[in-house]
């Protein structure tokens, strides 16, 4: 369904962010047919250069990180021309009034801060200023969303003093992909699962995100933040919070976020040895290609951590009790995104002690090969007694879903179009980013007045041996990476 005309403005629109993921969404979404030929699409930056350079630039990032699966002859040039671009200063008052022009009557008008979190102030406060606002419009944010509860609660306020709550979208691009809201659909939309789903009958829940890309080009920003800020606070506590909420009672942003953050308030601060960090090792031969941690970033003496896992707990009725255990590193074995939610034993075996013991696990693998499993216990066929084997009931959203299925839009065409649309669902809300942050904080503070040195790992395997520890000592094991 193309949605109505829009003006989008696209600071920092010759960045990184803009090149590989923004501009290229924006394109699949025109080739899908949901982007009006009048929309305008406005990149800006402190680059002079003319709109003509500017679509150069854009086809070729589309070239380079754009499927161009639905596309026709004459589809880049009909994108194309719904570019335009100002340069503009952030920090003073040139460009903004050519920018100003450019911006049309009473449509949807959509800015997209793609630039550091220290320009979201002077960002919010010019375009109010320059009176390129209207209560049509949006601020779109990126992360990370603060270094600590104090800078991300500084942010907050400063984006408050231009703009409210309704207007201001803070991306988690996790929320956007389509096998994380499929979380949603599976709990509460089947029957079979919600009456399972709490301590009675489960008896841990593990997340894992794991990754077998080291930290790139990011090296700088990245020995700054590290696994816990940068994935945990915000990817893998999103999960969480989808995982382990009540119901809302509706699919509406503020009834799905009042949940969410009921969740994280009621998290219990994680002890210290619930916590295994870890830093990747070059592995033995291919120290040039793929270099230690260390060297990636340029720091010889960093500790900052590329792999963590913790185990925490949620103190309410329905969790009281239940562990979840949370991982995710950098230049693991694979990348896979997978949680499993482990039920606990049938209360008595009429099998017998021979029988072994088993129980459900039901698995949704969130990337790549999306679907879900569920391990069931059946009969071991042939003639010998009774006994059980466990098999997995397999599903391939790919399979089962057929092209639609194979080829959904990725996080950021799906989560533009909702900026454009209104809607906030797929977006945080800054008392859920807060908060998130004050359990996040203790946790580091915790590690670092201790004085605590990650564990190394060599790349390509499952991270810290502690990790393994961390959850065999309480007589439970890790679901494989692969
Ligand atoms: C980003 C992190 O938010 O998410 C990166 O900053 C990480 O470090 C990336 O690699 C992972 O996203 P995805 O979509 O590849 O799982």
């Amino acid at each position: 369904i193309p949605v109505e005309p829009f003006d989008l403005v696209i600071f920092g629109g010759t960045g990184d962010l803009a090149r590989r993921k923004i501009l290229p969404a924006l394109f699949r979404r025109y080739c899908a047919g949901q982007i009006p030929q009048d929309a305008r699409i406005i990149g800006a930056a402190r680059r002079t250069q003319n709109a003509d350079a500017y679509r150069s630039f854009v086809a070729e990032a589309i070239r380079e990180f754009s499927t161009p699966r639905h596309c026709e002859d004459g589809t880049l040039e009909g994108f194309l021309s719904c570019l335009d671009y100002v340069a503009v200063d952030a920090l003073g008052d040139e460009g903004w009034h050519e920018l100003a022009s450019k911006i049309n009557g009473d449509r949807v008008r959509a800015y997209y801060f793609s630039v550091g979190p220290r320009l979201f102030g002077p960002l919010a406060q010019r375009t109010k200023a320059h009176g390129l606002a209207n209560d049509q419009t949006r601020i779109v944010v990126e992360k990370p969303f603060g270094h600590d509860l104090d800078s991300a609660k500084a942010l907050n306020a400063t984006l408050a003093d231009h703009f409210h709550e309704g207007q201001i979208y803070r991306i988690d691009h996790y929320l956007g992909k389509e096998t994380v809201q499929n979380l949603m659909a599976v709990r509460f939309g089947n029957m079979l699962f919600e009456p399972l789903w709490n301590s009675q009958y489960v008896d841990h829940i593990q997340i894992t995100v794991a990754e077998s890309v080291g930290v790139g080009g990011r090296g700088e920003y990245y020995d700054r933040a590290g696994a816990m800020r940068d994935m945990m606070q915000n990817h893998l506590m999103q999960l969480f919070c989808l995982i382990a909420m009540e119901p809302p009672a509706k699919f509406d942003p503020d009834a799905v976020r009042d949940e969410k953050l009921k969740v994280i308030r009621a998290l219990d601060p994680v002890e210290p040895h619930h916590i295994v960090r870890g830093q990747y090792l070059a592995r033995e031969g291919e120290a040039e290609e793929h270099p230690s941690y260390r060297e990636a970033v340029g720091n010889p003496r960093s500790t900052t951590e590329s792999y963590i896992a913790l185990r925490t707990h949620i103190s309410n009725w329905r969790w009281a009790g239940t562990p979840f255990y949370l991982r995710t590193g950098k230049r693991l074995k694979a990348r896979s995104s997978v949680i499993n939610v482990m039920f606990k034993d049938a209360p008595h075996s009429i099998f017998g002690a021979d029988a072994g013991r088993h129980a459900n696990v039901l698995s949704i693998r969130l990337q790549p090969n999306e679907g879900i499993t569920l391990k069931v216990t059946i009969k071991e066929p042939g003639q010998g007694g009774m006994r059980l084997v466990d098999v997995p009931l397999d599903m391939s959203f790919a399979e089962a879903l057929g092209p639609e299925g194979q080829d959904p839009p990725d996080a950021y065409e799906r989560l533009i179009m909702d900026v454009v649309r209104g809607n906030q669902t797929l977006f945080m809300r800054g008392d859920e980013v807060e908060a998130a942050w004050a359990w996040t904080d203790p946790v580091i503070a915790g590690w670092e007045s201790r004085g605590d040195v990650p564990k190394p790992y060599e790349s390509g395997s499952t991270g810290p041996g502690d990790a393994e520890l961390l959850i065999k000592r309480d007589g439970r094991r890790w679901q494989g990476i692969n």
